[in-house]
């Protein structure tokens, strides 16, 4: 499984990608809203930053033509900006269209296998589930993520599985297990994935162990 952040931040963005573990990343209206910058000009700063890995741009508008209009100006950013659309008909045949002409689709807001199979068929580079969302409601995401993978799996679907809305480390090593292809994390969970208390109390032992050997 690889690893996306999932952030318009652009601090983040740079220290996740200097270690070396970053395959690309994610971006929603509502994170970029935080930041309070230029959706495109905050994309072109993000492609210069991670000049091969996908970075998924997200449409607002709610009808095909309008989101292709989007698209065609997203794509002209760089050319691995991956268009997100929403999991709606309307976004199911801009799918379709710009899967016609080449262009990376990232259908988003996904919380059903057969959701997952319908943008797969449209063409669909990725899909996201939404972890974190559904398990808030009472539902087990990651149970999700392993009917999708099956289910890929068992047709011989290409399109990749990017487990989204991830809140906590469990769910990233969970995706991996239940067939994820990437998770999309966002940078305090990266960050949590790092530490292990015997990790600290090791890296403590051996440096007092050393300063009493070298006194
Ligand atoms: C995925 O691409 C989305 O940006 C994201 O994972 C949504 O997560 P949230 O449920 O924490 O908003």
């Amino acid at each position: 499984m690889k690893f996306f952040i999932d952030t318009a931040n652009l601090d983040e963005i740079k220290e996740a990608n200097a270690l070396g573990i970053l395959s690309g990343v994610t971006t929603n209206p509502s994170l970029v809203a935080k930041e309070g910058v230029s959706f495109h000009d905050r994309l072109k700063e993000i492609t210069q930053e991670v000049t091969e890995g996908s970075v998924s741009a997200e449409v607002i508008s709610e009808d095909a033509e309008g989101m292709l209009k989007e698209a065609e100006e997203l794509v002209k950013i760089a050319p691995n900006i991956t268009v997100k659309l929403p999991m709606t008909l309307e976004g199911l045949k801009a799918c379709k269209a710009l899967t016609d002409i080449g262009v990376k689709t990232n259908v988003t807001l996904v919380f059903s296998a057969n959701q997952a199979l319908l943008a797969a068929r449209a063409g669909a580079t990725y899909v996201s589930p939404f972890l974190g969302r559904l398990d808030d409601m009472g539902q087990n995401g990651l149970h999700l993520i392993n009917e999708i993978a099956t289910i890929f799996d068992t047709h011989g679907i290409d399109t990749e599985i990017i487990a989204a809305s991830v809140r906590h480390s469990m769910h990233v090593s969970e995706a991996a297990i239940n067939g994820a292809h990437i998770a999309t994390v966002p940078f305090k969970v990266i960050q949590q994935l790092v530490k292990h208390p015997l990790t600290d109390q090791g890296i403590e032992k051996f440096l007092n162990d050393w300063e009493q050997a070298n006194k």
